[in-house]
């Protein structure tokens, strides 16, 4: 029930303000973000990688209204992928972008996003890694991946993120898995109308599994983001059926959300890839986290209440 009302209000300006200025808001989101500036990420970066586990970095942002903003964000991966380039860890550390921090939304916002996305997926070439563009709600998606299969072009590895509850993303799925792609699936984290969705928990996860099973089944490479227990159990099992070997599929999960699972499926010999959300606007990021278990929001009013 909690969980459309949070979503309603990440995309609110007001709630922005409110949640933002709220004493006790950096101690709850600093669970889910790994700082603010390169600087405070990349030790961070250093660390999960220590521990043999891989990390997507997501430079956090999204509905920006001017093209500066879509710029600054170009240039704000730019900035990181300078950094890793030191750290020379290649795929290990690869970028996470949403399309609409890039300029999707604008007036002729497809170009400009491909034209801003374009140079950070070179670079991150250039240093031997690459980037995965996730899934926003559902009106950016048809945009998002004739861009992916754009960049496919020239750089075959970029990866894109299909979500289980939108009723088109079987047939999304059979077109990437047919033609190679790097795909993570996910349950979808959106406030989506029925018409595009399901929105029966127990339908989503059901879906989440057809899915997984023609990714498997695929050419391509699947990655399997979710914390859910039983859909990794299910991956493994149909993961075993399609003959896939442990480096022909990954794991990924989110910075701050079953950690000690993340080290127990790397310790298994698994692929587990932390998707590490960093910057100042972590505001919608944070609030579909907050969404997602209502427990956090319990401990979030808690920590406003008790500043
Ligand atoms: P589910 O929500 O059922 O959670 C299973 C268990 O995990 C919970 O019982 C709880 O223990 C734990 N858990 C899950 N979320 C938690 C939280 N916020 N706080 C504390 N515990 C939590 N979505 C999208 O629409 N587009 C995208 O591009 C991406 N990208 C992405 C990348 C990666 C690596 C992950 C893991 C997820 C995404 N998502 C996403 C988010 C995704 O759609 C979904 O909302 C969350 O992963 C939660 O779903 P689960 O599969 O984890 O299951």
């Amino acid at each position: 029930m909690l969980g459309p009302v949070i979503l309603a209000a990440s995309r609110s300006e007001k709630m922005r303000r409110f949640v933002s200025a709220a004493p006790g808001t950096k101690q709850v989101v600093d669970r889910f973000i790994a700082g603010e500036t390169v600087d405070q990420v990349v030790p961070i970066v250093i660390e999960t990688v220590g521990k043999g586990l891989e990390v997507t970095l997501d430079v956090v942002g999204e509905d920006i209204t001017t093209r500066e903003q879509a710029y600054a964000a170009r240039d704000a991966y730019l900035e990181l992928i300078e950094r890793l380039k030191d750290l020379d860890y290649g795929p290990k550390a690869e970028m996470s972008v949403k399309l609409s921090m890039f300029g999707q939304a604008l007036e002729g916002g497809h170009e400009l996003a491909l034209a801003n996305v374009r140079p950070v997926v070179e670079a991150a070439a250039a240093i031997g890694t690459t980037v995965t563009l996730d899934a926003e709600d559902h009106t950016t998606l048809d945009s998002m991946f004739a861009i992916h299969e754009e960049l496919r072009k020239d750089f075959p590895q970029t990866g894109c993120v299909i979500q289980a509850y939108l009723f088109r993303t079987e047939d999304d799925a059979r077109r990437l898995a047919a033609n190679g792609s790097r795909v993570r699936i996910v349950k979808g984290a959106y406030k989506e109308p029925a018409e595009v969705a399901i929105q029966d928990k127990t339908e989503i996860d059901k879906a989440y599994v057809r899915i997984l099973k023609i990714l498997m089944e695929g050419d391509g490479y699947p990655m399997i983001g979710s914390h859910d227990p039983r859909l990794i159990s299910i991956t493994q099992e149909l993961a075993r059926r399609a003959g896939r070997k442990l480096d022909e599929y990954e794991f990924q999960m989110l910075y701050g959300i079953r950690s000690d699972e993340h080290v127990r499926l790397a310790a298994e010999g698994h692929r587990m890839r932390v998707y590490t959300a960093y910057g100042t606007d972590w505001y919608g990021y944070f609030m579909r986290r907050l969404a997602e278990k209502p427990a956090n929001l319990l401990f979030f009013a808690r920590s406003i209440l008790t500043k």
